[in-house]
């Protein structure tokens, strides 16, 4: 069933308060639910039916103001309960259900992630834990009562402040929650178990203490610091940036292994995924604590963005999480380097977000339909929509969004909101007409701006038009997309940049400007609009860009689409005479080189300048790409680089193997980083000087960041399961399921075609695989779809359809984590014959299969291709 944005209505019913009480047993739990009901005020005095959402529960009990219920008053079925006939404006409800947290594999409601009990609720969870209007403008006080075996669940947590706890006949105990503040029911929130537990406290700018919490399984203490201090950093970045206090005396933190997305900011009792939360430099990454810092910010100011001031509708998702995904990419731009942080950003969303929108799946950040909201918790809603609103950001300037943002707190504190209304508080408080900017919200698809340049007299001219991809939208002259477009202007002779700020408002736009002499445009400086920018750009304008641009993220760009350039002449040379060129341009020789040696280049930011793009990357601008050439023709060309430079990267591999003291900061990642990277040429140069880095650097390795990129390197050089490297990881990290995590996602990820398939048979196999556990699933199959992708990609289908059957059977248990997986045949649209043909053939027997509703709208609309 099809969901419409236009459908929407308020609740005839609301729920004032809701009393919980949660009586655990081994093989279930008995829920009492005690609700204070009433009328919305458009509904008072009419007889209406109440429906309640219920799914995979157990009816046990139900009485209508204190009195036993008659069976003709209700009716019960699958998903509902429905109390007939109301004519009261108030009255309590109680009901009485069973449900069996033990047997709930889908991970959705309360459910058991070995051995500790957990909640996940949003968006549509509530309604497997206890009948109620699972809907997130159903805003409800919440008091839970907690009831357990005191030795298996020693902490009993919910949602507020404890109120209450004490101790019960049989080894028994109890605890009571209450949170002050009105919630939706997808920010409930449950945990039974027994955890070390990390304390600290922050004082916040009025003076107020509050205790800070991370609960972790037992032994896990030592990898809790750095998600403490990542959370006492955020606390203190959302007052001193935005004037937000914390609201309640206490914050927790959850983490579980068995979780099916990153984390959830459920009121005070935030849960996480283990992989978001612990973190020590021996078996972390530097990616791995960034994303710790920047999950834990992303969760911590939901409290406002998103808490405070909720979603009226799912179709608002990106309401809150749009904004909260700026607000986590400013605080760690804040606490890291600006510049990379945002060629990180916009990496990940031309990587992932442009493909997801030029592909089946393709939606606006609002959008108009679903058929199952799960899988609309995608890139587009959440990293396009941050995009969305740093447009705004970008248009009416710091100041004024700071002033918008307390503008959308004074106006809607304690609401459940919709996108316009937050448009609408940074209009108020900008004084900007933003009607025109508003269609970013309800348009799919990646613009493409069509730039042309010309000289005339002393004015240098711009020609700008816009086009938007699918011919469905229908472009009226009121629907023009509004945005930001930022350029600088490079003298060629001075090599000075000037800045402008332009606003395009249509479909074609001419700009002017007074230059004294030649220049070279730089364009979309800081990508200033989440858009595909088609300039002519000749090689050299592009080493100009390169070598002198002062915007970072236009430097990296520039540096793009040189190998992009080089990467496909050698390509077409390939694909036409059959053999590798085994030649370099002098001009890109000479373009490399002068990067290596610019010395001015933070160290992170040099190891990004230095990557090639990636076979992903470089397939999606493909049409019918030849995955198996790309492979090829791009381990060749890091040959020949690794070759050309061995010398450099050498010398620079040993100079930065002398840096002995681990930290955590943006110098430190960036030695780290191009250390990694001068590793990568010179394994990819296959020479013995190669080799013996390789060896010394993963002899050596004393973190995590080196120590698994060594043994990635290895895997892709296309050593045997049974070498030493791998072997040897594996009797080290054995015990920390963290780490066997990346042993197989690496192995999923970089193992040679010839026998990935065969070996992810044989990992899937392995005592340390846990095959229920979404990490896990995730680390296995889309690895290897998505990174593997002349792997995955072989026309003979069988890679296809060997993923197509592990969706089936996760289809069985864990819907969302299926649907996800699906995720593997994106590329759907863009494949040759052959391979559509097997990818269909593939796709028609998870159809087959009767799916779940998450599955069968994404492998539906694959094969509506
Ligand atoms: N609101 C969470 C976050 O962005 C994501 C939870 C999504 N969960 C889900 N089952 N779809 O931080
Ligand atoms: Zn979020």
């Amino acid at each position: 069933k099809t969901i419409y944005l236009k459908d929407y209505r308020p609740s005839p019913f609301t729920i004032d308060t809701i009393d919980l009480t949660v009586d655990i047993h081994a093989d279930h739990s008995m829920v009492t639910s005690v609700m204070r009901i009433e009328k919305h005020k458009d509904s008072v005095g009419q007889k209406l039916n109440l429906e309640l959402n219920g799914e995979g529960m157990e009816l046990v009990g139900l009485k209508f103001n204190g009195e036993v219920l008659p069976n003709d008053r209700f009716q019960v079925s699958s998903d509902k309960l429905v109390i007939l006939n109301v004519t009261h404006d108030e009255f309590t409800l109680e009901i009485q259900n069973k449900i069996n947290p033990a047997e709930n594999k889908a991970l959705e409601g309360f459910y058991q992630s070995c051995p500790q009990l957990c909640t996940q609720c949003e968006p549509e969870g509530f309604r497997r834990i206890t009948y109620f209007i699972d809907r997130p403008d159903v805003m409800a006080k919440y008091t839970t009562k907690m009831i357990a075996d005191k030795k298996q669940y020693p902490s009993l947590l919910s949602n507020g402040n404890r109120i209450g706890s004490g101790d019960l006949p049989g080894g028994r105990h109890w605890a009571q929650w209450q949170d002050p503040f009105r919630k939706p029911s997808y920010l409930f929130a449950m945990v039974a178990g027994e955890f070390d537990v990390a304390r600290d406290t922050f004082t916040t700018m009025k003076g107020r203490k509050i205790d800070l919490e991370i609960y972790v399984d037992k032994g896990n203490l030592g990898k809790t610091p750095h998600a403490m201090n990542s959370l006492k950093q955020s606390m203190k970045w959302d007052e001193e940036t935005f004037g937000l206090e914390y609201d309640l005396d206490i914050y927790m933190i959850v983490a579980v292994d068995s979780f099916n997305m990153g984390a959830m900011e459920n009121k005070g009792l935030n849960i996480f995924n283990s992989t978001y939360t612990l973190a020590d430099e021996k078996s972390a990454t530097d990616h791995d604590f960034q994303g710790v810092q920047g999950v834990i910010g992303h969760e911590y100011f939901h409290n406002w963005t998103g808490n405070r001031v909720t979603c009226r509708d799912w179709f608002q998702l990106t309401l809150k999480e749009g904004l909260t995904v700026f607000r986590d990419q400013e605080f760690s731009s804040d606490m890291l380097s600006r510049a990379v942080k945002r060629l990180e950003d916009v990496r990940l969303l031309k990587d992932s977000q442009f493909a997801e929108d030029a592909g089946p799946l393709s939606h606006p950040i609002r959008p108009s339909s679903y058929i199952e909201i799960n899988n609309f918790y995608t890139r587009t809603v959440y990293e396009k929509g941050a995009e969305v609103i740093r447009m705004i950001h970008t248009l009416i300037g710091k100041e004024k969004f700071r002033k918008g943002m307390d503008k959308y707190f004074e106006l809607f504190d304690g609401q459940a909101v919709t996108t316009e209304d937050f448009v609408h508080a940074m209009e108020v408080a900008s004084g900007k007409d933003l009607s025109q900017f508003r269609n970013w919200y309800s348009r799919p698809g990646t613009p493409t701006l069509k730039v042309t340049s010309r000289k005339e007299g002393n004015e240098f001219v711009l020609d700008i038009e816009q086009k938007y991809p699918l011919p469905t939208v229908k472009v009226e002259d009121n629907n023009v997309l509004l945005m930001p477009f930022k350029i600088g202007l490079l003298d060629k002779t001075t090599k000075k940049e000037e800045e402008h700020l332009l606003e395009l408002k249509n479909l074609k736009e001419t700009f002017r400007f007074k230059v004294n002499g030649d220049v070279t445009p730089s364009l979309n400086l800081g990508f200033s609009a989440p858009v595909i920018v088609e300039y002519p750009y000749e090689v050299a304008d592009l080493i100009e860009l390169m070598s002198f641009n002062k915007d970072p993220y236009c430097r990296y760009e520039a540096t793009q689409k040189i190998y992009d350039h080089v990467f496909k002449a050698e390509f077409y040379y390939f694909k036409a005479n059959g053999k590798l060129n085994p030649d370099l341009t002098s001009e890109f020789k000479s373009a490399f080189q002068n990067l290596l040696k610019d010395e001015s280049i933070d160290l992170s930011f040099k190891s990004y300048l230095l990557d090639l793009p990636t076979e992903n990357g470089l397939s999606q601008e493909m049409i019918q790409p030849d995955f198996d050439a790309i492979h090829t023709v791009h381990g060749h060309l890091r040959k020949k680089l690794g070759l050309e430079f061995q010398d450099w990267f050498l010398k620079e591999h040993e100079r930065l193997s002398k840096v002995s003291k681990f930290e955590l900061t943006p110098k430190a990642f960036g030695e780290r980083a191009l250390k990694n990277q001068c590793l990568t040429y010179l394994v990819a140069s296959e020479t013995k000087a190669g080799m013996e880095a390789l060896d010394k650097h993963y002899g050596n390795a004393t973190n995590m960041t080196e120590e698994i990129h060594a043994l990635q390197l290895y895997i892709a050089s296309g050593v045997e399961l049974e070498h030493d490297s791998i072997q040897k990881f594996y009797q080290k990290w054995k015990h920390d399921s963290l780490v066997m995590l990346k042993w197989f996602s690496s192995l999923a990820a970089y193992s040679p075609k010839k026998f990935a398939l065969e070996r992810i048979e044989k990992l899937e196999k392995n005592v340390l695989f846990q095959k229920q556990v979404p990490n896990y699933l995730r680390s296995l199959y889309l690895q290897f779809a998505k990174n593997n992708l002349h792997a995955f990609h072989d026309d003979n289908g069988a890679a296809y359809r060997f993923v197509a059957q592990r969706i089936c059977h996760i289809d069985g248990f864990n819907p969302q984590v299926a649907s996800r997986a699906a995720g593997a045949f994106s590329l759907i649209n863009k494949l040759d014959s052959k391979r559509q043909t097997e990818m269909k053939a593939a796709l028609k027997t998870i159809m087959d299969n009767k799916p779940s509703r998450d599955t069968f709208e994404v492998v539906s609309k694959y094969l509506a291709q």
